[in-house]
C-alpha cells in the first residue's frame, strides 16, 4: 500500500500572507488525518517563509499518523529534528532562496556529508531518506550511505505525463527496482497530482509513501481538504 503523506507547507504559506493563525497550521494537519492522509510532512526552510521551526515543534504531538520532516540538513535544521525525532527525515539539497525544491543530491559529490548525517539520524531512532533523481549511481551511493530510503524527484514524470506517459515512468520503475534490489525503500514526490498520480501508482505499486503539497491543496479550493484527500487516496488503490 502507498501512503499518502500531506505536505501542508503551503497551508502555512497562506497563514503567513496575513501574519495572523488563518488558516489554522495545527488544526489542518489534524484535519488531513482525519480525512484519510496516512502521514504529515512540513518542510521548514531557515527564512520560514513556509512552516515555521516554532509550528514544527507544536505539531509534533499533534501528529497521530507520520511525521516526516524535509529539508537541507544545515545546523539548525539537525537541531530541529534530532529535537523533534519525526518519524521520518527526508534529506534535500535545497538552496535557500529556491522557491521549491528542484533537484535531488548529488550522492557522489555529498557521500560523506550524508553518511554522517544519516548515522546522526539512525542514532536516534529517525528513518532518513535521501531526496534523489533516477541516476543508477545515486540509488546505489544512497545504499551505501546507509539511508533507509529514497525519495525519488517526480518532477521529471510529471512534466513529461501529458507528452508520453510510458516515456515518462519509465525511469522510475527502473529506479525504483534497482533501489528494491539495493535494500531501500522507495518514497516519491513533487509535481504529483490528480491528472499523473493514478498511473504512476499502477505502474509502481510498492512505492512506500507519496508526499503530495502543491497540487492537493490546490485542489482542495475546489473540491474541500476532505474530498481532495479522499481523491488523491483514491488514485493510490
Ligand atoms: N518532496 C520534496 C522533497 C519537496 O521539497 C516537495 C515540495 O516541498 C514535495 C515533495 C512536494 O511537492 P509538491 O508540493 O509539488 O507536491
Amino acid at each position: 500500500m502507498t501512503k499518502l503523506s500531506v505536505n501542508i507547507n503551503k497551508i502555512a504559506t497562506l497563514r503567513n500572507a496575513r501574519g495572523g493563525n488563518v488558516p489554522d497550521v495545527q488544526k489542518a494537519a489534524v484535519d488531513c488525518e482525519t480525512f484519510g492522509a496516512e502521514g504529515i510532512t512540513v518542510h521548514p526552510r531557515p527564512d520560514e517563509r513556509h512552516i515555521r521551526y516554532s509550528d514544527v515543534l507544536l505539531l509534533r504531538p499533534l501528529i497521530t499518523t507520520e511525521f516526516n520532516i524535509e529539508g537541507n540538513p544545515i545546523k539548525e535544521f539537525m537541531d530541529l529534528v534530532l529535537k523533534v525525532k519525526p518519524h521520518q527525515v527526508t534529506l534535500v539539497p535545497d538552496a535557500h532562496d529556491a522557491i521549491t525544491s528542484n533537484a535531488g543530491w548529488d550522492t557522489t559529490k555529498s557521500f560523506s556529508f550524508l553518511t554522517e548525517i544519516v548515522e546522526e539520524l539512525r542514532s536516534k531512532g529517525i528513518r532518513s531518506s535521501i531526496f534523489i533523481g533516477t541516476d543508477l549511481r545515486d540509488i546505489e551511493n544512497a545504499a551505501k550511505i546507509g539511508a533507509d530510503r529514497i525519495e525519488l524527484y517526480t518532477e521529471p514524470y510529471a512534466s513529461q505525463y501529458t507528452k508520453d506517459r510510458e516515456a515518462a515512468i519509465k525511469p522510475f520503475l527502473e529506479a525504483t527496482n534497482i533501489a528494491r534490489n539495493n535494500g531501500l525503500g522507495v518514497n516519491a514526490g513533487h509535481d504529483l497530482s490528480l491528472d499523473n498520480l493514478a498511473f504512476f501508482h499502477e505502474t509502481i505499486p510498492w512505492i512506500e509513501e507519496v508526499s503530495i503539497g502543491h497540487a492537493l491543496i490546490s485542489d482542495a479550493l475546489y473540491l474541500g481538504l476532505k474530498k481532495a484527500i479522499q481523491s488523491y487516496k483514491s488514485c493510490l488503490k
